[in-house]
């Protein structure tokens, strides 16, 4: 048996309860099987009702991303064309990094429903729950020296940062360098990949991470505090085909002003959006922690900070903690 003729069995006899011992029966598998295949399908988005005397019965499925509705939705010109929508893939990034390794233009996109091995800065997992998150990588070939590649990380913040406050009506921030919060936790994680032939830059895989529709009961224990999602926060749900088309025209409209005017009006959006500046922070470099006030941003995209010794110095890659906080970083 596998998970697709089980749901098929619940789909075929709606709002029906089956025991654990008639699915046994019908399918011809154990009951173990039968339930460790609930457990993984409930992982994947699906809901059931259970109870000790009649069993399970199918209450939902997940939300599949409309790819007609999202196609229409769309108005930008180069971002999101073309677009592959997909059920699950193991990461995005994976499959739109092969794609652009097959010659996907400036703007190719892939979205899916869920990942199963989503993967965030660090070495760290992105929680991927179906159809209630965006995942999504852009393939991009910006003409710009390699060194500037960071810019359009933080020219990513921006655009997402200011497309939560305008669609979800959120207080939403950025910390250095790329994650988005809402009230201290993290809503959104941005992963850039780059490729480089000859010293120039080939191409750039922009993955974005949002969580979106997800409820508490959809996070594993360890992200409780540290994570929220859109719909936690606003107390709405949100049609995740808006999100990603109004997400692409806020990009698309600052990476020409950045492209025509170059960094600093990039520079002030995101000082004016973080959560950082102002703030005692702790940085951990590869060099190890490093103390101080965060300063602003440098035009490398590097976070200029005051040490307790009173010196400027630029933290280029890493984490960093925000003092006066409890929250930790952990895996999301
Ligand atoms: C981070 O905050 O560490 C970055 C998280 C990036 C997650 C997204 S989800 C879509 C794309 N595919 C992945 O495997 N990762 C990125």
């Amino acid at each position: 048996m596998d998970k697709k003729q089980l749901i098929a069995l619940f789909a075929e006899h709606p709002g029906v309860f089956f025991s654990g011992e008639k699915i046994s029966a019908e399918l011809g598998v154990s009951r173990t099987a039968v339930w460790k295949h609930i457990q993984s399908l409930k992982e994947d988005g699906y809901v059931f009702e259970s109870s000790s005397r009649k069993g399970y019965r199918l209450v939902s499925q997940p939300e599949r991303l409309d790819e007609t509705l999202l196609l229409a939705q769309l108005q930008t010109r180069e971002l999101g064309h073309p677009l592959l929508v997909l059920e699950e893939t193991s990461s995005t990034q994976d499959a739109a990094r092969e794609w652009a390794e097959r010659g996907a233009p400036h703007g190719a996109l892939v979205v899916a429903d869920a990942q199963t091995a989503g993967r965030g800065r660090m070495g760290r997992s992105w929680h991927s729950p179906a159809g209630k998150g965006i995942y999504m990588s852009l393939v991009l070939r910006p003409d710009i020296p390699m060194q500037h590649t960071p810019q359009m990380t933080l020219l990513a913040a921006v655009a997402l940062c200011r497309t939560f406050r305008r669609e979800a009506s959120v207080d939403a921030s950025i910390k250095w360098p790329n994650d988005i919060l809402i009230n201290g936790r993290k809503v959104s994680g941005i992963l850039m990949e780059s490729s480089a032939e000859d010293e120039r830059l080939s191409y750039i895989i922009a993955g974005f991470g949002i969580s979106v529709n997800l409820q508490k009961e959809d996070y594993p224990d360890h992200l409780h505090d540290v994570a929220t999602s859109l719909f936690i926060e606003s107390g709405q749900p949100i049609q995740r085909e808006d999100l990603i088309a109004s997400f692409l025209q806020e990009y698309e409209k600052w990476f020409s002003v950045y492209m025509a005017e170059g960094f600093a009006p990039i520079l002030s959006l995101w000082e004016a959006l973080s959560s950082t500046l102002g703030r005692v922070i702790t940085a951990y470099t590869p060099k190890g922690p490093q103390k101080g006030t965060a300063l602003r941003l440098h035009e490398s995209g590097a976070l200029t900070i005051r040490t307790e010794n009173g010196q400027e110095m630029n933290v280029f890659s890493g984490d960093i903690r925000e003092e006066n906080k409890t929250l930790t970083e952990k895996t999301m």
